[in-house]
């Protein structure tokens, strides 16, 4: 049997992190620069069912019998096991390897899970759709966050940049004009499960105040649906800007990431805001094409530890 691959890419949240938790809806893209891949070799040695998984970033190397169920590369797994129900597993080794910044808003636990779920489904030759991925990933996505919205594994199994709200079907965006976007890393891990029980703890404190906030985020996401069709500059920069004022008052922006935002501000961005989980992790600029290269330096001169550039255009990203 060949070798399989699988890879996913990263994925940035560009409007309504959040209040997406709260049924309103988020915009977020597929960000290709960045992947986590599965690689699945037979492995001629073992016994029939031995299943090893390598993940030298995390310096792993089990079998998946000696790993915890809710360890979550074991449940990747095991889901697709149930998914695909192959009459016979053959000894493989399964090696993980990803690109993509950890615990830094770019969805790298759900690429880790969807191209898992595609190496091994395709090398057991069970065939799954995106939204089996995205369902399966989902079930992962949980042991790592607890309560996520569902957003990343929609946005990576589909490859697609997509209009979502919680539980209901994925919509994707048409985009007529090009856009371009520089993330900025502030270098700061905060997991994305700290963040969501902190506003939740918030709303808990106030719930009709914070309910207000939501319906504000989410008007403003409404609103950039036909803006990023149009490449509206402009009107996007202005909803970024709102957006980020409204992430303020939910208490998960910091001083690291204002600082960015402001020096994207002041290199000509049409407008920037923190990405994903907040207090840390990626900040987002919009720059017009010719200003990319200014706003990346700022960005870089204000503290980021890296900028990752991508480009939103007509079916999809590059
Ligand atoms: O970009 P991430 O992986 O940090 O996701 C954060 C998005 C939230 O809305 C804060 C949580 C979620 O599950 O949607």
């Amino acid at each position: 049997m060949p070798v399989v691959l699988g890879k996913a890419p990263g994925k940035v949240i560009l409007f309504g992190e959040h209040a997406v938790v709260f049924g309103r809806p988020a915009i977020a893209i597929p960000v290709t620069k960045v992947n986590a891949s599965a690689r699945i070799f037979p492995n001629l040695q073992g016994q029939p069912g031995q299943i090893n998984i390598q993940a030298q970033a995390i310096s792993l190397d089990a079998d998946l019998e000696d790993l915890p169920n809710d360890h979550p590369l074991a449940k990747a797994i095991q889901i697709t096991l149930s998914a695909v129900a192959p009459h016979h597993i053959p000894a493989l080794t399964i090696q993980v390897d990803s690109s993509i910044p950890v615990a830094g808003g770019m969805g790298s636990s759900a690429a880790v899970s969807v191209a898992i779920i595609r190496a091994l489904s395709a090398f057991l030759g069970g065939s799954l759709s995106p939204e089996e991925i995205s369902e399966l990933a989902f079930e992962v996505e949980k042991l790592h966050h607890g309560t996520p919205s569902g957003i990343d594994n929609n946005v990576i199994a589909h490859q697609k940049p997509v209009y979502f709200i919680k539980n209901q079907p994925i919509q994707f965006l048409q985009i007529d004009q090009p856009t371009h976007w520089v993330l900025g890393d502030t270098g700061e891990k905060t997991p994305t499960r700290e963040t969501v029980l902190a506003v939740r703890a918030l709303h808990g404190s106030d719930a009709p105040r914070f309910e207000i906030v939501f319906d504000q985020i989410g008007a403003l996401t409404d609103g950039a649906q036909t803006a990023l069709k149009a490449g509206d500059l402009t009107e996007l920069g202005w909803l970024m800007n709102e957006n980020q004022r409204l992430l303020e008052k939910l208490n998960v922006s910091s001083p690291t990431l204002e600082a960015l935002i402001q020096a994207a501000r002041g290199a000509g961005a049409a407008g920037a805001k923190l990405s994903g989980g907040g207090r840390g992790g990626n900040m987002i600029a919009l720059a017009e094409s010719e200003n990319i290269a200014m706003v990346e330096k700022a960005i870089i001169n204000a503290g980021a530890v890296r900028t990752i550039t991508t480009k939103l255009a007509e079916g999809g990203v590059s």
